[in-house]
């Protein structure tokens, strides 16, 4: 069986093909980074609009280093929820307008829980039950995951999520847009304990994230109490140990959370994907607690972290459960 699976949750339009067993014969990735850079994030008008004129291209790609053509294919799958709604929309209409036009069924998957998948295409094997963490632009979330249909949200951030915090900090840097990869490469040039930043919430028995309190104390650091900008240039030393202190900070609490998250589900396993999960200081830090506690880690290649269409292959676990969708599958800018 061959499946083409399409995504436009936020930004980046994708489409993948992949067979029933999991192997993946294309994954093509369209970033609209140059687009949103001068907003300094996500416009959802202008993602939607892009997504519109870049999907049949991509699709059309897929296809063709899959070596197949649109006959072929025996199943469409499509990202319909959570992400930004207009963006969502143009990727379930062409799916479904591929599935009803070819007369194939269509399968609907949810995001977040192919970001998991991911680490489940990584390994290669079963990884549940686990500990589920994404971290990303949209969400900064932990999961008690049982299998791979079945997730029950067991921590969220009360306001920005991480991948969101760097790129306000990189603004404040004057990094660019995606601020995460920019912000990552000054902090190595600079001090993780120049500064005391607070890590919300990082002794409390609760599974919650906060990085409210840490970017005003990032903004108070550059430019003081009273000013929200400064009339002197920062000095480059000053703005490397702020990035450095700034990335401590949330991979300190991001590390934690997953630690504590283990502990109270006594599972032995962590899946974490997301665009976030792509730093390395990030990366290092879990690798170093689930050594030290005995935990198995898993995090997917680069490819299969940030947004995709490939680890849409968790539609393969829908197939064999004969969940398939309707006509009237709709977009689902929440969570399900
Ligand atoms: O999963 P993703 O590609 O898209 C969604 O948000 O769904 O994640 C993008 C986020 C952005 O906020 C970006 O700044 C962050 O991931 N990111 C990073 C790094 N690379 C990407 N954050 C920190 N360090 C990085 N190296
Ligand atoms: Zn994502």
């Amino acid at each position: 069986m061959l499946f083409l699976a399409i995504e436009t949750s936020c930004d980046e339009t994708a489409a993948a093909v992949f067979r029933e067993d999991g192997e993946v014969l294309s994954n093509v990735v369209t970033s609209q980074n140059e687009l949103h850079e001068r907003f300094t994030g996500v416009v959802p008008e202008i993602a939607a609009r892009a997504h519109l004129r870049n999907l049949l291209p991509v699709v059309s790609q897929a296809l063709e280093k899959a070596g197949v053509i649109l006959a072929d294919i025996d199943i469409f799958a499509v990202h319909n929820q959570p992400g930004l709604v207009g963006a969502l929309l143009m990727g379930v209409t062409a799916a479904k307008t591929l599935a009803l036009t070819c007369g194939k069924p269509l399968i609907a998957v949810n995001h977040i829980a192919s970001h998991i998948y991911a680490c489940r295409m990584a390994a290669n094997r079963d990884i549940w039950p686990c500990v589920g963490m994404v971290v990303s632009g949209g969400h900064s979330s932990l999961f008690d995951c049982t299998d791979p249909l079945t997730m029950r949200l067991v921590g969220a951030t009360r306001d920005d999520a991480a991948g969101e915090a760097f790129d306000k900090i990189a603004v404040l840097l004057g990094l660019g847009f995606p601020g995460g990869p920019a912000l990552e490469k000054l902090a190595r040039t600079g001090d993780p304990k120049a500064y005391a930043f607070p890590r919300a919430f990082i002794h409390e028995d609760r599974l919650e994230f906060s990085f409210s309190g840490l970017k005003t104390a990032v903004l108070y650091s550059l430019h003081g109490k009273n000013r929200t900008s400064s009339p002197d240039p920062i000095p480059d030393s000053v703005r490397a140990n702020v990035a450095a202190s700034f990335q401590a900070a949330v991979v300190d609490v991001l590390v934690s959370k997953a630690r504590q998250a283990l502990r109270q589900s006594g599972y032995t396993r962590l899946a974490v994907g997301g665009g976030v999960t792509a730093n390395e200081t990030f990366r290092r830090a879990l690798e170093a607690m689930c050594r030290a506690e005995g935990y198995e880690l898993w995090i997917p290649p680069m490819a299969l972290c940030t947004d995709n269409a490939a680890m849409a292959a968790l539609a393969i676990e829908k197939w064999k459960r004969g969940e398939f969708a309707g006509d009237d599958l709709d977009a689902l800018p929440g969570w399900e």
